[in-house]
């Protein structure tokens, strides 16, 4: 295995940057998307061009939803979903405080509030104990988020949601592709919502789409924010043609090309970084990490790649250990991006009651600390990049990293600890 980088010896990790990049190049634009938004200037037409309907009608085959609508981005999505829900101000939704912040920011435009919960930490789901103990008959809805591809714990929450009548809000954002007992993931929410910016599975640059089976809610999200397709409508809220609800967040026809395109590729590019998201796990999981891979109910896509080590016979280092070393043999590894929403400065602060604008009175207070299950979990995972493409070297290396380390864990330990 060689001597240890820590110890001075050659780093397991000895590729330039430059292959680093081009073997973790992510979004991968070529001349199928150059061709697909030449098309747009070929049909002088770059803001209403039918690519958008055929963004959404690709959508609505892929999830089985009967209607689709894209957005500018995935929070203008989720803002109209939680708009088309049609709640009253003061009204509460459940949602994972291990999320990214527009899984929750959005509703507060519209007097919604959010009460966090704990995450599970066998599969990073909704803590199915902590939502039964956080509902209250104020709670009208619930959103559910499979974080990084990962779509666990699904089937109780959903179940719990069925038994209290709340509707669900999918936020899929990470997972274009999972499935979860064979059901495309994004078809189990009332609404369900997928991003497509740029780092996303299915990249349109920036975009959104929002998907539902329920014609109300789908007219709703179109009297938020697409002005033009009020005028197509054949109920009564077409009086509302000339004005909207004022807001304006529909895609733009670029990103819709290149949204259509990466649902194209999707699959074929969710399995390149599968099939290398395997090879990780597998030399991971000799040394007791837990690498969140599939289960017999669900198959996971691979938005960004966590792994936790834990402690047992075959592991003695702790996540901070793991790391260090890991760097120290040239590999790019790190915490996991999102803090705990319900601890930040805009919940703490009071800062949200300049969007909620609900009475005080019925205004909750978030306090830092607690979630104790979510924290230590969110601690201790480690990021490992997701490797895009079959060639190169550097996963290997990245392997033979995590067996130089995981054979000489004792060694790792003393110099660590001195
Ligand atoms: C879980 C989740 N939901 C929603 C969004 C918002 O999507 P967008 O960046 O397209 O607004 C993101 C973006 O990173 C996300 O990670």
């Amino acid at each position: 295995m060689g001597k240890l980088a820590l110890q001075g010896g050659k780093k397991a990790v000895q590729s330039a940057q430059k292959a680093f990049d081009e073997q973790t190049r992510w979004p991968q634009i070529g001349k199928d998307e150059i061709d697909a938004i030449n098309r747009l200037f070929e049909d002088a037409n770059i803001s209403t061009h039918p690519v958008i309907r055929e963004l959404e009608k690709a959508y609505c085959e892929r999830i089985g939803s009967k209607y689709a609508l894209a957005h500018n981005s995935g929070t203008s999505a989720l803002m109209a979903a939680f708009w088309a829900l049609d709640l009253k101000p003061g009204d509460h939704l459940l949602v994972p405080t291990a999320t990214f912040w527009a899984s929750a920011l959005p509703m507060m435009w519209h007097g919604l509030v959010p009460v966090f919960c704990e995450s599970e930490e066998t599969e990073l789901g909704l803590d199915l104990e902590d939502v039964q103990k956080k509902w209250n008959p104020k709670v009208k809805a619930i959103v559910i988020v499979p974080l990084w591809g990962i779509p666990g714990n699904y089937e109780p929450i959903l179940e719990f949601a069925k038994e209290k009548k709340l509707r669900v809000i999918e936020d899929a954002s990470h997972a274009h592709g999972a499935m979860y007992k064979n059901k495309p993931v994004g078809s189990f929410g009332d609404i369900s919502v997928f991003s497509l910016q740029g780092d996303k599975l299915a990249p349109a640059g920036e975009g959104g789409i929002l998907l539902t089976d329920n014609i109300e809610y789908y007219h709703r999200a179109i009297l938020l924010g697409d002005i033009t397709r009020i005028y197509e409508l054949d109920t009564p809220e077409r009086r509302f043609a000339a004005t909207s609800f004022g807001v304006k967040t529909r895609i733009a026809p670029v990103s819709a090309a290149i949204g259509l395109n990466s649902l194209k590729k999707l699959d074929e590019r969710n399995a390149v970084r599968k099939a290398n998201m395997a090879r990780l796990s597998e030399a991971l999981s000799k040394y007791g990490f837990n690498c969140y891979g599939d289960t017999p109910q669900w198959s996971r896509t691979y938005f960004e790649f966590v792994a936790r080590p834990q402690l047992d016979s075959s592991n003695i280092l702790s996540p901070d250990e793991w790391t260090a070393a890991l760097k120290s043999e040239g590999c790019e590894v790190s915490k996991p991006r999102y803090p705990l929403l319900h601890e930040q400065p805009f919940f703490t602060e009071g800062a949200f009651k300049k969007v909620l604008r609900i009475e005080e009175s019925k205004c909750p207070k978030y306090l830092p600390g607690g979630f104790d299950k979510t924290r230590s979990v969110n601690e201790e995972l480690i990021k490992f990049p997701c490797f895009t493409t079959s060639e190169g070297d550097v996963l290997n290396e990245y392997i033979a990293a995590i067996h130089k380390i995981g054979t000489s864990q004792k060694e790792v330990k003393v110099i660590l600890s001195e």
